[in-house]
C-alpha cells in the first residue's frame, strides 16, 4: 500500500465519519423537538408505568391543578373520579399494541379544586427506560360533555313530558269523546223510533250517520290506544307488550314470538312499563319498515334486580354505528330516542347488527 492509498483512504474514512456524526447531530436535534412539541403540546401527554406516572406535559400539570412533583409522586389512580376507576384499570389490563392506538374512551379526572374534568383518553404501548410503559394523549373535553349532559337532560325531560301529554289527551279522547260520540249514535238510532210518516229516505240518512259515526268511534279509540294502551294499566307490561305484538304480527304477517318470565310477580313503576312498551313499539316499527324480516322474538325476562328485554329479526341488518352517528342529520329519532329511553330508567342498551344476519336489541333496567 502506497502512502497516497492510505491518505485517500484515511480522508474517506474522515469524511464517513463526518456524514455520521451530523447524522447523529441531526438526530439529537429531532428529539429535542419532540420533546418540545409534547412539552408545549395543547393536549395533556403522560406516559405510566407500574401504576404512576413516569412523565407528565405542562398540558397535564395545568389541567390537573397539581404540581409536575405532585403527578409524580402519586399513584395514577389517586387522579381518577373513583367511578372511572374499574374503567382504566380494566383498559390497562390489556395494553394495546405499540402501531395501534387503543379506542378512545373518556374518564373524569378530580383536580386539585376538586372541579371535575372530562378528558378523552387514547393510549399505546411504548419503552420507557426499556420496560413497557403506556403513553396516552388526553383531552381535555368537559365543555363538549357538559353540553352533552344538558342535550340528555332536555331530551329525558322532553320524552317524560311527552308520555304525560299523551296519557290526558289518550284519557280525554277515550272518557270524554268517544263517550260523548256513543251516546250520540244512541240518540241517533233511536231518533226516528217508530215514527210511521218518516220517509225511506230519511231512514237511510240517519243509518249512513250512524255508520259515520261508528267510523268515529272506533278511530278515536284507537288513537287514544295507540297513544297510551289501556291493557297496559288494566294488565301490565308483559300483556300489554303481548298484545302489540299479536296486532303488529296480524298488520304486517311477520312471526312474532314473545315469551315472557317472571314478570307477574312485579310492581313496576308506570315510567319503567311505558318506556319498554315504546321500545318495543320502535323496535317493531323499524323491523317493519327497515328489515325485511320475516321471524322476531321478543323476550322480557325480569331477572332481579334488572329486567331483559330482547328483540331479534332476521332481517338484512345495518350499521349501528354510522346510524346512530348521521342520526340528527339524516333526521332519525327512533335509534336515539331508545337510548334516551333507556338511559332514562338508569339502564343500558346495547344494538348488534350485521349484514344480511338480521339485529338485536338487548335493554336491561332495573327493576325499581
Ligand atoms: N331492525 C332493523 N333492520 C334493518 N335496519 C334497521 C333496523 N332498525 C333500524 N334500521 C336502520 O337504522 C336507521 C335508523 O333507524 P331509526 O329508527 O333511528 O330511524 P327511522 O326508523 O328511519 O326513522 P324514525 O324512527 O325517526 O321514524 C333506519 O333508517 C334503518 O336504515
Ligand atoms: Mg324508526
Amino acid at each position: 500500500m502506497t502512502d497516497k492509498t492510505t491518505i485517500r483512504e484515511l480522508r474517506e474514512r474522515v469524511a464517513a465519519l463526518e456524514a455520521e456524526l451530523a447524522r447523529r447531530r441531526d438526530r439529537g436535534g429531532d428529539e429535542l423537538d419532540y420533546r418540545l412539541a409534547v412539552e408545549n403540546a395543547n393536549e395533556a401527554v403522560v406516559v405510566s408505568q407500574d401504576g404512576r406516572f413516569r412523565y407528565v406535559n405542562a398540558k397535564a400539570v395545568l389541567i390537573s391543578g397539581y404540581s409536575r412533583q405532585e403527578l409524580l409522586e402519586r399513584p395514577f389512580l389517586d387522579f381518577v373520579h373513583p367511578d372511572d376507576q374499574a374503567q382504566v384499570v380494566r383498559q390497562r389490563a390489556y395494553p394495546p399494541d405499540r402501531r395501534h392506538a387503543a379506542r378512545p374512551f373518556t374518564l373524569r379526572l378530580v383536580a386539585r379544586d376538586g372541579r371535575v374534568r372530562w378528558l378523552e383518553c387514547q393510549s399505546i404501548r411504548i419503552f420507557w427506560r426499556e420496560r413497557t410503559a403506556v403513553l396516552s394523549f388526553l383531552s381535555d373535553v368537559t365543555v363538549r360533555q357538559q353540553a352533552q349532559d344538558r342535550i340528555r337532560s332536555l331530551s329525558q325531560q322532553l320524552i317524560r313530558a311527552q308520555e304525560k301529554e299523551r296519557q290526558s289527551i289518550s284519557c280525554y279522547l277515550h272518557d270524554r269523546v268517544a263517550q260523548d260520540l256513543s251516546s250520540l249514535l244512541l240518540t241517533a238510532k233511536t231518533l226516528l223510533g217508530d215514527e210511521p210518516h218518516v220517509g225511506d229516505a230519511t231512514r237511510d240518512k240517519v243509518d249512513r250517520m250512524c255508520g259515520v259515526l261508528r267510523q268515529c268511534i272506533d278511530a278515536v279509540r284507537n288513537l287514544a290506544y295507540d297513544l297510551r294502551p289501556p291493557v297496559m294499566e288494566q294488565l301490565g307490561l308483559a300483556p300489554a307488550i303481548y298484545q302489540y305484538c299479536e296486532d303488529f304480527s296480524r298488520e304486517t304477517g311477520i312471526c312474532v314470538d314473545f315469551t315472557s318470565a317472571g314478570m307477574e310477580a312485579l310492581d313496576l313503576a308506570a315510567e319503567t312499563e311505558i318506556n319498554l312498551y315504546r321500545l318495543v313499539q320502535e323496535a317493531l316499527n323499524n323491523i317493519r319498515k327497515h328489515s325485511g324480516a320475516s321471524q322476531v322474538a321478543v323476550k322480557l325476562i325480569a331477572s332481579s334486580p334488572n329486567i331483559l328485554l330482547r328483540i331479534e329479526d332476521n332481517g338484512k341488518g345495518f350499521d349501528v354505528e354510522e346510524q346512530l352517528i348521521h342520526a340528527l342529520e339524516n333526521k332519525r329519532m327512533g335509534l336515539g330516542g331508545m337510548v334516551e329511553r333507556v338511559s332514562l330508567l338508569k339502564g343500558r342498551l346495547r344494538i348488534e347488527s350485521r349484514l344480511n344476519q338480521g339485529t338485536r336489541i338487548f335493554a336491561e333496567v332495573p327493576i325499581g
